[in-house]
């Protein structure tokens, strides 16, 4: 079974790697493909350190997953945490989503300053939403029109875990 082990700088390819391929694949990210490699290695770099929480799951020598709680920028809004996260079509079902979330959830307890993790979802992924359920997250608000791709409106659930 891969690790489950924090974010690092030399993971940045292969994180963007599979960032950009769960984006396209699934549609249920915000994006449709990954940013370039500088902007996800500068992405890399201010997380690590700032030592936020962020992990992937890795097997050695790919990125298969990851998942992070990245705490909003603004000085009233900081103890909040944006949650994300995405696995390899081809290594979900196996619990890696469940064991990166409680990585991260567990990392921000530790931290100390985030005090709630924040999260938006399409509201027809069920996957993640029962994922999210089963980590703590409760349900706090749909939005009609929440995520656009290619020219389709879907709707969204926002999800909040408080520490
Ligand atoms: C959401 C996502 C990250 C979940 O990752 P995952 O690794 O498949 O998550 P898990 O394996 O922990 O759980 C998924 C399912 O597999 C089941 N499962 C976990 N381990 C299992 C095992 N060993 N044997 C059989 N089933 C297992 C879980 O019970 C769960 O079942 P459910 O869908 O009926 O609730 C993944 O589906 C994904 O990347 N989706 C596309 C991107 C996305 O939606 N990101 C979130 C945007 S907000």
């Amino acid at each position: 079974m891969p690790d489950v082990i924090p974010l690092r700088l030399e993971h940045a390819p292969s994180f963007r790697d599979c960032l950009d391929a769960v984006a396209r694949e699934s549609l249920m990210l915000g994006q449709s493909g990954a940013p370039s490699l500088e902007r996800v290695q500068a992405f890399v770099a201010d997380n690590v350190a700032a030592g936020h929480p962020a992990f992937v799951a890795w097997d050695g020598h790919q990125v298969l997953g990851w998942a992070d709680a990245i705490p909003l920028w603004a000085d009233g809004l900081r103890h909040r945490a944006q949650f994300g996260m995405g696995v390899r079509r081809e290594w979900r079902g196996r619990g890696l989503g469940q064991r990166l979330g409680e990585a991260v959830i567990a990392a921000a307890h530790a931290q100390g300053d985030i005090t709630r993790i924040d999260l938006e979802v399409r509201a027809d992924n069920g996957p993640a939403i029962r994922l999210y359920e089963r980590l703590g997250f409760v349900l706090e608000g749909r939005r009609a029109k929440g995520l656009c791709h290619r020219g389709v409106f879907f709707e969204t659930v926002e999800m909040g875990l408080l520490l």
